[in-house]
């Protein structure tokens, strides 16, 4: 990992349409290269909402994405999302489904090019042997897999998962956990995942991101690898079990906001400290 940062997002503030209230504001964040982030949050505080802004499929009202230091408008070609529904369509093959992000004529694939991209990905997520069957054919873990393939296709630099394994069975969800991690740093990407598992963000991310407040802002920071080692991680060792409880602690306490250009806050332990992200976009 680098402290190049492959993503940037400076003092964001985002409503839905017909809302007046902001859902948050005063975002800012940034992820180095080959860095695993992990976006933790109250159900409802905005994390999707940020994750939408963050890939270009929603406008902020103000502030900032960049990608590559290039202005995020619309969701770039080196950018993937991965929601926590698989999103495949009923009447398409494994193939058909994996391949379809890079249906677009600005990507510049030839049939060849395309073909073998999706074989490529289908070969690191395990399905080589499944990609002429259909979706009501495939386990939740295997439609989770064809997603993630469909994802790699597009060779993202920088890939956002909502939620992505939050309707698998607990052993699925750490094979693919530990298959997220192995891919990411295979092609050396980075990633942004969203969960309400405390457990999953300890073991697969480099940090760790706790928003909350309302308007949402990010009200905690944990840098992880620095004290628990290289992902994905064994859980419930002493350090991460500490850092669980802090983590809970801090996320029912209700918190508000770090203001803006406030100083370091929000001490969780002797190693852990947190800090506002406009500090590290400084
Ligand atoms: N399309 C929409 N139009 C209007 N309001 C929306 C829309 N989508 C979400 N919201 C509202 O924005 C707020 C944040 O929603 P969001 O889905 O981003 O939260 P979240 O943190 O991802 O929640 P969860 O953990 O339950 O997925 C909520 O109050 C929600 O009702
Ligand atoms: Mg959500």
């Amino acid at each position: 990992m680098t402290t190049d940062p492959v993503l940037q997002a400076n003092d964001l503030s985002f409503s839905h349409v017909g809302r007046i209230a902001p859902t948050f504001e005063s975002v800012s964040l940034r992820v180095a290269r080959g860095e695993i982030v992990a976006l933790l949050g109250e159900s409802g505080c905005g994390k999707s909402s940020l994750l939408s802004v963050l890939s270009g499929l929603a406008r902020p009202r103000s502030g900032s994405v960049s990608f590559n230091d290039r202005h995020v408008l619309a969701t770039p070609h080196g950018i993937s999302v991965v929601f926590q529904d698989p999103c495949l369509l009923p009447w398409l093959s494994v193939a058909a489904n994996a391949g379809l992000g890079l249906d677009f004529n600005s990507m510049g694939l030839n049939k060849a090019e395309r073909d073998s991209r999706v074989a490529s990905a289908l070969a690191e997520v395990g399905l080589s042997t499944d990609t002429t069957l259909y979706p009501e054919q495939l386990s939740g873990g295997m439609a989770q897999r064809v997603a993630l393939a469909r994802a790699l296709a597009r060779q993202p630099e920088l890939i956002f998962l909502d939620e992505p394994f939050s309707a698998l069975d607990a052993l699925t969800r750490e094979d693919m956990q530990s298959l997220l991690v192995q891919l990411v740093h295979k092609h050396g990407s980075s990633a942004i995942i969203v969960t309400h598992d405390i457990d999953e963000a300890l073991r697969v991310s480099d940090r760790i991101l706790l928003m909350g407040g309302a308007p949402a802002g990010i009200v905690g920071e944990w840098q992880l690898t620095a004290v628990l080692g290289e992902v994905p991680r064994k859980r419930y060792t002493p350090a991460s079990l500490q850092l669980r409880d802090e983590i809970i602690a801090a996320l029912s306490s209700d918190p508000t906001p770090v203001a803006e250009n406030a100083p370091a806050a929000f001490i969780v332990s002797d190693s852990f400290t947190t800090h506002h992200t406009m500090e590290e976009s400084s």
